[in-house]
């Protein structure tokens, strides 16, 4: 069933005719440098005028040293000053992974991840955490952001899970088309608006477990860790022996993979959003590294081409992911970037070797493999995009937006965002809320006072990481701030003295934070020594109460009955006081499930006719 084209238009006539006369002046390097996209770490500001590069991105953690607001916008600046140097001028778009606030940033507001954002079910909440997001990440000189992913995810094993707001096709349409209004504010055109990114195209969410290829087991069991293998990406990601543990916990079996679905479904569940997203003016869509029946996302002309730009009418351009073409031939470069280029992918994410994809498109150009014709096209959608977002006129921002990164007003939405996220899914005997001036609460857990553990991934760095990696406030924090230190004392392991016993012990648990497949996992109940925890303050205390820090929900059915209350608080952010607000009675709990949570692991993946313990849309009010 063909989706209808979208109807709004990016350019007026004279900006389309700017693009065109200024296509006609461009030598091939310099229309393929625009089509290049390398990490910051592997090119110079004199790079990007010597080979007229269209964007520099930062990775995961690809960040300044040191890592300041201040810092950042001087780095960015350079390549930009770069880029208006070059024969043409044209401005560059820098481009970093903005997924929950201006996440690679020390000391930007870090919001809820998008499974919890899927939880609050507030559009305009979204729309809200899009323009703050948009103002600290404009205030660093930076216009594009690789966000909304618009996954779906049918298999919560899948590391990238929380990056979904939900199961719920219609409710993920209906809140990327918010982030990307937020993101946009008064207009592509005006000095804060920041160019979204909606990934990843199409159906990353529908892999099959154990479909990936992404890790060549065999090659890694010889090498003595990923350090020592050619795979630059695990390298720099600094994969030591846990890797190899990872591994064996199931890290990248179903990340990258094989989606077997058939059209009907790719297009009703997974394709809808990608729709909604272009009617709302999105003019850059991301590349999956995944595939469908077997042909690589990044070498698919059907949808890229055919659906993507010839059926929905997309103006706008495709980005490729990390090293994303690479994967369509391995060990083939060349063949890579002719099939990858011809199928509709029009800028190309090279994280490490630039002047290699350059020279090889060059080749593929002057050999007749890839036509003028594909190569025109990419760039005037490249071209498109900076000119609706006004970088000719205005390549530079504001640094007096610098003092809104982190800002009060930023931690009180992202306070607000964090309190709305949560799900109420047990509450017998009202352990809920936490009372003011009664007995001691014990809280226990290393993860109740953890900002690193609470923000989760894509905090900082790629994976995120434990202990006070950004400024906020813990759970534990929270609690004390609002119930007073005095009433609210702390185990981190539960060890208790022999004679104490509480009224209410509340025990915080947390999934270890994680990106990508390195987040996949085989098995989702919890550790041995989480149980332990739960048991020891179980013993102690009349009424047990449970927070879960975490990017899905986990297999807890044969603890559950051992508990009094229950929340899933996923993955919230550096403001733990919007926790603590909840838990404690003064903003209500109004989060819904926006995934099924499964009942065991034959609930993996999702099924229509599946058991769950609790459906989407469960939720008690407190
Ligand atoms: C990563 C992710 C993608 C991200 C990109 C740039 O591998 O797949 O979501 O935007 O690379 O960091």
């Amino acid at each position: 069933m063909p989706l209808s084209p979208v109807t709004s238009p990016p350019l007026n006539s004279a900006q389309q005719h700017f693009v065109e006369q200024l296509l006609s002046k461009m030598t091939l390097d310099e229309k393929i440098g625009q089509m290049t996209q390398p990490e910051k770490n592997s090119v110079t500001p004199a790079d990007v005028t010597r080979l007229g590069l269209g964007s520099v991105l930062s990775g995961g953690g690809g960040n300044p040293d040191p890592n300041t607001p201040a810092e950042w916008r001087g780095m960015v600046t350079a390549f930009q000053e770069g880029a208006l140097a070059s024969r043409l001028g044209i401005p560059l778009l820098y481009g970093v992974d903005a997924v929950h606030g201006h996440n690679n940033v020390v000391g930007a507001t870090i919001f809820p991840h998008n499974i919890g954002l899927g939880a609050a079910r507030d559009a305009d909440l979204v729309r809200r955490i899009g323009r703050a997001t948009a103002l600290e990440v404009v205030a660093t000189g930076v216009r594009w952001t690789f966000a909304p992913a618009v996954s779906i995810p049918q298999d919560v094993r899948w590391g990238r899970s929380y990056e979904g707001y939900s199961q719920d096709s219609a409710l993920v349409s209906e809140l990327a088309v918010a982030l990307i209004d937020g993101l946009k504010g008064d207009g592509w055109n005006s000095p804060t608006a920041v160019l979204p990114s909606v990934k990843h195209y199409v159906a990353d969410a529908a892999a099959t477990w154990g479909s990936s290829k992404r890790v060549n087991r065999q090659a890694l069991a010889e090498a003595q860790n990923a350090a020592q293998t050619t795979d630059q990406t695990l390298a720099i990601a600094h994969m030591d022996q846990s890797f190899v543990e990872l591994l064996k916990l199931g890290a990248w079996q179903i990340d990258q993979g094989d989606a077997e679905i058939d059209e009907a479904t790719l297009r009703a569940v997974h394709l809808a959003p990608y729709r909604a997203a272009l009617e709302a003016g999105a003019l850059n869509v991301m590349a999956s590294y995944s595939s469908w029946q077997g042909l690589k996302m990044h070498a698919h002309q059907y949808l890229l081409t055919d659906v993507l730009k010839d059926e929905l009418g997309f103006e706008g351009f495709v980005v490729s992911d990390w090293e994303g073409i690479d994967q369509i031939y391995p060990g083939d470069y060349d063949r890579c970037v002719v099939a990858s280029i011809n199928a509709g992918i029009d800028m190309v994410m090279v994280p490490f070797d630039a002047e290699r994809f350059i020279g090889s498109l060059r080749r593929a150009v002057q050999g007749g493999e890839v036509f003028p014709a594909r190569i025109d096209d990419a760039v005037r959608r490249i071209l498109t995009a900076k000119v609706a977002l006004n970088l000719f006129e205005n390549p530079r921002t504001d640094p007096a937006l610098l003092e809104l990164v982190g800002c009060s007003a930023h931690r009180t939405l992202a306070r607000e965002a964090a309190a709305k996220s949560l799900v109420l899914l047990k509450n017998e005997g009202d352990a809920l809320p936490l009372r003011r001036n009664t007995s001691p609460l014990l809280v226990a857990g290393p993860d109740a006072d953890d900002v690193g553990v609470q923000c989760g991934g894509w905090t900082v760095s790629w994976m995120g990481g434990r202990g006070p990696t950004t400024p906020g406030t813990s759970i534990l924090q929270g609690l004390r701030h609002t119930l007073g230190a005095e009433q609210v004392q702390y185990s981190a392991d539960g060890q208790l003295p022999v004679d104490t016993e509480y009224e209410v012990g509340l025990v915080v648990l947390a999934e270890e934070p994680y990106a990508e497949g390195m987040g996949d996992r085989a098995n989702l109940h919890l550790s041995a020594d989480q149980v332990a925890l739960l048991r020891r303050v179980r013993a102690r205390c009349q009424r047990l109460v449970v927070v879960l820090l975490s990017g899905r929900p986990l297999l807890i059915t044969d603890e559950l009955p051992h508990w009094d209350a229950f929340v899933a608080a996923w993955l919230p952010g550096t403001e733990g006081e919007g926790v603590a607000d909840v838990l404690c009675g003064d903003v209500p709990f109004t989060g819904r499930l926006s995934f099924d949570w499964p009942q065991s692991a034959e609930d993996l993946p999702r099924r229509e006719d599946g058991s769950a313990l609790f459906r989407m849309g469960a939720g008690l009010n407190s």
